[in-house]
């Protein structure tokens, strides 16, 4: 499972680039080169799951939280390519995008205020369950609640620089 991640939320030209550089080695770079090393052994034994972090962010542009959304982004491309390329083997890949939950990710990437990531959340327990009960039944693209599934079959008729503007307003830090 490569479920390693971290979030900085801002606006671009005042985060530190240092994170994100930080961020796009960790979720692509060793995230893709974790998967080489593993599945080579795996397809020699005809047998392996792979379960990919990614999020609901991967699915559109996220203002304020653009370099994470653009690596889930790269997260979701990977995962699904990578699962088509595999079918038959023996191995599978699943991708897991969660909506926010509760957990240390918040405070790190400093999203107090920020409306997505108001009211009660899932603890991080029900939405992990979630993701392994559908890792092991072999889903390629796992959306562990029903609001977000809907939402994103919504998105999918909506001209893409509204949903980026939805977004933007629900990413805009609100005064405490
Ligand atoms: N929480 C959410 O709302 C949410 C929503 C969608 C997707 N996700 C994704 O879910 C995954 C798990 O996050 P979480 O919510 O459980 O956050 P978390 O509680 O902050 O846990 C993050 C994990 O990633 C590890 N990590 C962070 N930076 C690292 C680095 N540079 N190198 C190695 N390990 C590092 C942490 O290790 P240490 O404890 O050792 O730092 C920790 O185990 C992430 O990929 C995140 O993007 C979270």
């Amino acid at each position: 499972m490569n479920n390693a991640g971290f979030g900085v939320c801002g606006r671009f030209d005042e985060t530190d680039i240092k994170e994100e550089v930080g961020m796009i080695q960790l979720h692509a770079i060793a995230l893709v080169e974790l998967t080489k090393f593993f599945v080579r052994d795996m397809l020699d034994r005809k047998k392996g799951k792979i379960l990919n972090i990614a999020s609901l962010a991967a699915f559109q542009p996220m203002p304020f939280f653009n370099v994470y959304a653009a690596t889930k982004a790269f997260v979701l491309s990977f995962s699904e390519s990578l699962a088509s390329e595999l079918q038959g083997t023996g191995v599978t890949v699943s991708v897991f995008c969660p909506g926010a939950f509760q957990s240390g990710f918040q405070q790190r990437a400093r999203l107090e205020n920020v409306p997505i990531y108001q009211g009660k959340l899932p603890t991080a327990e029900e939405i992990a369950e979630i993701g392994y009960r559908e890792m092991k039944k072999n889903k390629r693209v796992i959306i562990p609640e029903w609001k977000f599934k809907i939402l994103l079959f919504i998105a999918r008729f909506l001209p893409r620089n509204v949903v980026t503007q939805t977004n933007k307003s629900l990413m805009t830090k609100r005064n405490s």
